[in-house]
């Protein structure tokens, strides 16, 4: 088949490449850019382990074609922390909250409230369990990753972060 021309930025640099128009989003990040930190589970936009963000929007990059992302900026897990190594709030936040346990859905997870958090900076927990409804998790319960997010909320917003009792 033909490969086409695409031009995208991806965690803030320019990347040319030529792609078969059926190539997935996800499998171009992993296989010709080696980001592997968005992962597949379920190939089938179900599990959301492939969230990137593609202009502003979470997206499960299993489910969009390279192609589409022509044009556009791409930010992946691996484009969230500081240029200097400094963890982003939310890294931070599943830390210290212990928001994972086998990390497979971590990045997708964390992508997802990246854009969750600046979508709305403070949401109550009825919102963050919503705004990660795409995203499976299946070791923590989703209670801790609840935590993680509500201290990186804090965080962000420069107020102390105040566990709720459980
Ligand atoms: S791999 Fe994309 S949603 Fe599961
Ligand atoms: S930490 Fe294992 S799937 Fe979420």
């Amino acid at each position: 088949m033909a490969k086409q021309q695409i031009s995208l930025t991806v965690n803030g640099k320019a990347v040319d490449a030529l792609v078969e128009p059926r190539t997935l989003l996800i499998h171009f990040l992993r296989e010709d850019l080696s980001l592997t930190g968005p992962h597949i589970g379920c190939e089938t936009s179900h599990c959301g382990a492939c969230t990137v963000d593609l202009d502003g929007k979470s997206v499960k990059s299993c489910t969009v074609f390279a192609v589409q992302a022509n044009g556009s900026e791409v930010t992946t897990i691996e484009g969230i922390a500081a240029a200097d190594g400094a963890l982003h709030a939310l890294q931070e936040g599943f830390r210290e909250m212990h928001g994972l346990q086998c990390g497979f859905c971590t990045p997708g997870m964390i992508t997802r409230a990246y854009r969750l958090l600046q979508e709305n900076p403070k949401p109550i927990e009825a919102e963050i369990r919503m705004g990660i409804s795409g995203n499976l998790c299946r070791c923590t319960g989703y209670q801790n990753i609840v935590k993680a997010i509500q201290y990186a909320a804090a965080k962000l917003a420069g107020v102390p972060f105040e566990e709720a009792a459980e």
